[in-house]
Order: C-alpha cells, then sequence, then structure tokens
C-alpha cells in the first residue's frame, strides 16, 4: 500500500505493522529486555518551532504540549527512557496500578490485527508498594506531569491506592481506569452511571491534591451518560477512550488466538469511533462543566492530533502507535507547530473545540 504523501513528505503510516516483541516488552512489566528492537525507529530529532505554544491546561495542571503517553504502553517511564526524551513529553501517564502486584493473563496476550491490536494483558503491576519504593524516585526525577493509572477490584482497593498516591507530589494526576470488573458481581464500574458516580465520589473524598482523571469506557450505549456520572462525582478531567471488546480467532486451531479469548481493540482502527466519542462527551457534558478531556484512540499522526482537539479534547494520549515508532509524540509536536503557523495561529489552545 502506498503512502500518502502530505506537503512532499510521507506521513506515518497508520497500516505499517506493530512489531509483537515491541509491544510485549513495552507492556509487561516482568520484561527486562524492553524495546531493545525498536533501536532502528531512534534516529532523527525534530526541530520544535518555539513560537507556537502548544501549552495546554488540565483543571489547574499545566503541560508544556498536549502530548502524553496512553497508559499501559510505556511502563513506568525507564522502560520508555531509553528510546525518547520523556521531559519532551506534555505528560507521562504509567501503565496500571493496583492494591496487590498482578500478574496477569497467560499468555498469548496480545495479537495484532487489522489496522490495531488486541491485548489481554489482564492488568499485570507491580502493585503499590513496589510502585511506591521503585517506580516514583524515577518519576520524580522527571520533570514534568505523572499521571498514575488506577485499577481495582472494589470501591476500598481505588481508595487505598488513590490515597497513598495522593500523598506523593511528583504525582499530579490519578486516572481512574473504571473498565474493571467488579468482584461482586463481574460488572465493569465504567458501565452503570450510578456505580461510576459513587466509585468516582469515594475516591474523591481520600484524595486532596492530584486532579482525578476518569478513563471511560467506550462499551457502552451512551458515553454521555458515564462522563455526566464522573463529573457529577467529582471528576477534574475525563479520559477517553479506554479499548473496545474484541475477539481474534485462529482458523487452523478453531480456537480464540487470546488465552483470555477477548481482549482490547486499540490503534488507528477505533480512532473514528474514539473521535465521536471525545465529540459527543465534549458536547454533551465537558464543555459546560468546564471539564477538560485526554482524548486517545489510534492516535498517530499530527492530522490525528488536530482532529481530536476540534472535537473537543485538551490532552491527547498516544498508545499503540508508540509500538510502530516511540518517537510518534515529537513528531506530533512538530506538525501541529507546522499546522498552527500555517492557520496563523499563535496557540494550541485555539483549536480547542473549534469543530464546525
Ligand atoms: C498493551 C496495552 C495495555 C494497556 N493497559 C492499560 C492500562 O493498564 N490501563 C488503562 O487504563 N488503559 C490501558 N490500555 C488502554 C490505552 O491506555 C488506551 O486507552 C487505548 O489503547 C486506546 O489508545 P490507542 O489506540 O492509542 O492505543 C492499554 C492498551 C494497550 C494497547
Amino acid at each position: 500500500m502506498s503512502r500518502p504523501i502530505v506537503g512532499g513528505k510521507a506521513r506515518p503510516s497508520i497500516a505499517r505493522p506493530i512489531d509483537l516483541r515491541t509491544a510485549t516488552a513495552l507492556t509487561d512489566p516482568l520484561s527486562g529486555a524492553m524495546l531493545r528492537a525498536m533501536s532502528s525507529h531512534t534516529a532523527g530529532d525534530p526541530t520544535v518551532d518555539l513560537s507556537v505554544d502548544l501549552s495546554v491546561d488540565l483543571a489547574g495542571l499545566r503541560l508544556a504540549n498536549p502530548i502524553m503517553t496512553a497508559s499501559g504502553t510505556s511502563g513506568y517511564g525507564p522502560e520508555y527512557a531509553e528510546y525518547l526524551d520523556l521531559t519532551r513529553l506534555g505528560a507521562f501517564v504509567t501503565k496500571a496500578v493496583s492494591p496487590e502486584p498482578r500478574k496477569g493473563n497467560p499468555p498469548p496476550r496480545t495479537v495484532e490485527t487489522h489496522g490495531g491490536m488486541l491485548n489481554a494483558i489482564g492488568l499485570a503491576n507491580v502493585g503499590l508498594k513496589r510502585f511506591i519504593d521503585e517506580k516514583v524516585p524515577f518519576l520524580a526525577e522527571l520533570g514534568i506531569p505523572t499521571i498514575v493509572n488506577v485499577i481495582g477490584h472494589r470501591v476500598e482497593d481505588y481508595q487505598t491506592v488513590c490515597r497513598e498516591l495522593d500523598k506523593i507530589e511528583c504525582i499530579s494526576g490519578l486516572e481512574l481506569n473504571v473498565s474493571c470488573p467488579n468482584v461482586d458481581d463481574g460488572l465493569e464500574f465504567g458501565t452503570d452511571p450510578k456505580r461510576l458516580k459513587s466509585l468516582v465520589q469515594a475516591v474523591r473524598s481520600e484524595t486532596k491534591r492530584a486532579k482525578l482523571v476518569v478513563k471511560l469506557s467506550p462499551n457502552v450505549t451512551d458515553v454521555a451518560e458515564m462522563a455526566a456520572a464522573a463529573v457529577e462525582g467529582g471528576a477534574d478531567v475525563l479520559s477517553a477512550i479506554n479499548t473496545l471488546r474484541g475477539m481474534a480467532i485462529h482458523v487452523d486451531t478453531c480456537k480464540p488466538i487470546l488465552a483470555n479469548r477477548m481482549g482490547g481493540l486499540s490503534g488507528p482502527a477505533i480512532k473514528p469511533v474514539a473521535l465521536y466519542m471525545v465529540n459527543r462527551v465534549y458536547t454533551a457534558v465537558a464543555r459546560d462543566a468546564g471539564v477538560p478531556i485526554i482524548a486517545m484512540g489510534g492516535i498517530s499522526d499530527w492530522r490525528d492530533a488536530v482532529e481530536f482537539l476540534l472535537a473537543g479534547a485538551t490532552g491527547l494520549a498516544v498508545g499503540t502507535a508508540l509500538f510502530v515508532d516511540p518517537r510518534i509524540p515529537l513528531h506530533i509536536c512538530d506538525g501541529l507547530s507546522a499546522y498552527l503557523q500555517s492557520k496563523g495561529m499563535k496557540s494550541v489552545r485555539e483549536l480547542i473545540g473549534q469543530l464546525k
């Protein structure tokens, strides 16, 4: 397939295959051989145009630019730092943290699909104690805002993690992954507005300092209903979207490819869904409530970034695309600056929500 040409330059291809060795290295906390397979992607430093202001405000949290990592796709920081100067990001978002360590699902837990991938990592993570002892020191030195993704199976799990992390100065935000099944009935917290609101309220009562980000699940009938519940519960920021439920089947064995049978779909394949949902959340809830949105779902280049900003996003998280090229965040910043200049705009904030 030929790659589209923009302004004489080839756009980063969204159809390029994901290197699953890379995906496994980036997503598996137990892997020590992180990212080495990707060194071929690291050539060339972008030239950032300082005359355009890329800074954005996330509920009082200032980011030098809107680009951040999407949770679960770049470990806790050190794994990714080898391939990108993390200080160039607007913020770093960690993989999930739960009260106790979790091994996650058995392999295979990732599979490539058309324009994306399925993952069933199963929220593997080092747990709260090891996160604080071993991971926070690196994040404290980073010098950019850090947002920690939080998971649980009970309301108390979220409360425990958020209460402890709220005490740590270098953690600027807590992002609640509400796509976790509740231990009592197996239903996700983020698919029922009453349950979501009471979860957010319960966490809010335990946190004073860090911004509370609620990450919306796309696996619902109306994402705006969930956004409203999260805002009523006290969310400072909304993020959207998490992965869509999906499946892949091996035609020789006639079995599901993922050991977990199903997984979460991410990457360019979900971008139109994500774009719609971000715009729906923005127009129905976030704009009037004054609550900023962090968008994610297939963001792979500056054009995607512009689309999500127009749709109402303030922050932009890059996930699956990092497995194709870990320096995509820098290319997006460059492309955004050039785009804003070409439009005679001085600040990226002029784009937010300007969809006609
Ligand atoms: C391998 C992998 C692991 C993920 N782990 C988490 C996680 O721990 N917590 C979370 O909230 N989202 C997790 N996500 C979802 C992403 O943060 C993001 O919402 C989603 O992948 C859509 O963005 P993308 O298309 O740019 O990847 C994960 C996604 C992938 C691909």
